[in-house]
């Protein structure tokens, strides 16, 4: 078999990417380790930048987004006791869109048929070939069947674990990494939310964030040490640590009821260098990962594929590869911004095992700081509607 890009992983990345080829009318596949439905039904974060919003729109995904997703034009910062409002709308002409990365693969599987946007389920033992020549290949395994996909280029789609950045050699590949000393508990449950917006809180007995899916479905996270069990976790325990974190102000009116999901994530800062090497080309979770806070990752892995596919079209429209020499540069451009914002979001709203009162009261003076300045809003508010692509 041959194709023109060959994609590895069919998550947020892979198939925004396979549905940009396919609407240049570039042959692509997708190969995918594992089944729709796993891909699809894993809960992730669900704020989507304007830039995210805008490709769905070009694509023509956007229709469920309109009729079901969220408009945001602020968000919420508590402490202290204390909730303030940042209007991101009135900073930046910006707002985001609350709308679930489960919504967004649907709308991405369903429109994959008839689009002719190729995908191959359960392939399996995925190894990458002669990257380094002109005729890169992938093998694979389906069905118990090998097979070979020739191909001009491989996009590695295939997030944190996968092979593509694994197939490129150590002393070429940078790494940059900052591990955090906590994780995320995070639960959905069918409940209204205690909010219209999300509010982020920094609490003395650590972070809390509530967000949502819905008007009727409620996601909240928790902080919790990277040795907490989720069994030690009832519904009740979570939610009286939910309302304590929120404070009395940002909590009143909260909605308890049972959970249907609920997972720890830890948290994790890692780009890797460059994010090309030959004819591969990384992209979102392959090559980069934000904590969660202020929902980066998906928004990430689409401005990374948006340039790849710019890059892709200008190849093969004038065999042109300008774009695809200054991939990786552009793409890291932007990358660190968000890695930086996503750092920095998450220092200012956490509890640190090694803070001191002093340390404490630093975060507590820098978001009484923000609360009463409006150039310190616009640094948040530019930030969390998502950077321009450039
Ligand atoms: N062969 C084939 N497929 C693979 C392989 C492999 N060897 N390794 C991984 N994959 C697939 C995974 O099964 C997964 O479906 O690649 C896909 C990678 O998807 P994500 O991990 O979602 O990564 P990405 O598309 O970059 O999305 C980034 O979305 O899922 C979130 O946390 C993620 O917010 C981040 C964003
Ligand atoms: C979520 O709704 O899952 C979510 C929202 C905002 C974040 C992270 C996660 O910063």
């Amino acid at each position: 078999m041959r194709t023109k890009v060959a994609i590895i992983g069919a998550g947020p990345a892979g198939l925004f990417l396979a549905h940009l080829m396919a609407r240049a009318g570039i042959d692509a596949v997708v190969l995918e380790r594992r089944t729709r439905d796993y891909v699809e039904g894993r809960v992730r974060a669900g704020v989507l930048e304007q830039g995210t919003v805008a490709l769905m729109e070009q694509l023509g995904l956007d229709a469920r987004l309109k009729a079901e997703g969220l408009p945001h034009t602020g968000t919420n910062l508590a402490y202290d006791g204390e909730i303030f409002r940042i209007d991101m709308a009135a900073l930046t002409g910006a707002a985001v869109t609350v709308y679930g990365q489960q919504e967004v693969m649907r709308d991405l599987f369903d429109a994959a048929g008839p689009r002719g946007v190729q995908i191959v389920f359960e392939a399996e033992d995925l190894r990458l070939d002669g990257l380094t020549g002109n005729s890169p290949s992938v093998a694979y395994r389906k069905d118990g069947v090998a097979h070979t996909l020739a191909c001009d280029f491989v996009a590695a789609c295939d997030g944190f674990h996968g092979v593509g950045r694994a197939s490129i050699p150590d002393d070429v590949l940078k790494v940059y990494e900052r591990v955090y000393p906590f994780g995320w508990l995070g639960i959905l449950a069918e409940v209204p939310p205690v909010n219209h917006e999300l509010i982020y809180a920094n609490h003395a007995r650590g972070f809390a964030l509530a967000s949502m899916r819905s008007p009727t479905r409620s996601r909240y996270y928790v902080q919790v040490g990277l040795d907490e069990r989720i069994e030690d976790w009832s519904d009740e325990r979570f939610w009286d640590e939910v309302e304590t974190r929120l404070g009395p102000t940002a909590s009143a009116g909260l909605v308890r009821g049972p959970s249907f999901e609920k997972s720890i994530a830890p948290l994790r800062s890692f780009v890797a260098e460059p994010m090309r090497h030959g004819r591969l080309f990384l992209a979102g979770d392959a090559a980069h990962i934000v904590p969660p806070t202020g929902a980066k990752g998906m928004n990430l892995a689409v401005s990374d594929v948006a340039m790849l596919a710019e890059a892709l079209a200008l190849f093969y429209a004038d065999r042109d590869a300008s774009g695809l020499d200054g991939y990786s540069a552009r793409a890291l451009a932007r990358v660190w911004k968000a890695e930086r914002f996503s750092w920095w979001f998450t220092g200012l709203t956490h509890r640190f095992p090694d803070m001191d009162a002093f340390a404490r009261r630093m975060q507590v003076a820098e978001l009484a700081y923000i609360r009463g300045s409006r150039a310190a809003q616009t640094v948040i508010a530019e930030n969390y509607v998502g950077l321009p692509l450039r």
